[in-house]
């Protein structure tokens, strides 16, 4: 047994096309606990931190205008499995090689907006988790 937490979003895309629920629920049937949740929209710092991987990058700058350009849906999941359990739901980054039945796969169709984000390993899921609920 590995209990995981992971942080997943609701991106701003997913929330203006009311996916809410649709997602919320998908998480809940797979079996996760939401340990915390909350509808914020994410200061440009908070947002140039929490994709920090990707500073310098040519896409950086329209990320992070997307990402901040309306409220979003933060989360901290609680499962077996949780972290790479999550990203296999959400499907490729790219929404043209993400498989129906997936987030992405059902959901979006271009890369610069695709519905839904989840850190991709464990030290990357305790500093997201960190930067988004720091009273966890
Ligand atoms: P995320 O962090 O948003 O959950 O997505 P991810 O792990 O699947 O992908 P990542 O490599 O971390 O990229 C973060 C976001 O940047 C945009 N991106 N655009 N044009 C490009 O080549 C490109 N590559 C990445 C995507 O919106 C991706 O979700
Ligand atoms: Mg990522």
């Amino acid at each position: 047994m590995s209990i995981e937490r992971t942080f997943a979003m609701i991106k701003p895309d997913g929330v203006r096309r009311h996916l809410v629920g649709e997602l919320i629920s998908r998480i809940e049937a797979k079996g996760y606990d939401i340990v915390a949740l909350k509808k914020m929209t994410i200061p440009r710092e908070t947002a140039e931190k929490h994709y920090g991987e990707h500073a310098g990058k040519p896409f950086f700058g329209g990320l992070v205008d997307f990402i901040t350009s309306g409220p979003v849906v933060a989360m901290v999941l609680e499962g077996e499995n949780a972290i790479a359990g999550w990203r296999g739901m959400m499907g490729a980054t790219n929404p043209a090689d993400a498989a129906p039945g997936t987030v992405r796969g059902d959901f979006a169709t271009t890369i610069d907006e695709n519905v839904a984000h989840g850190s991709d390993a464990p030290e990357t899921a305790v500093r997201e988790i960190g930067i988004f609920f720091p009273e966890l």
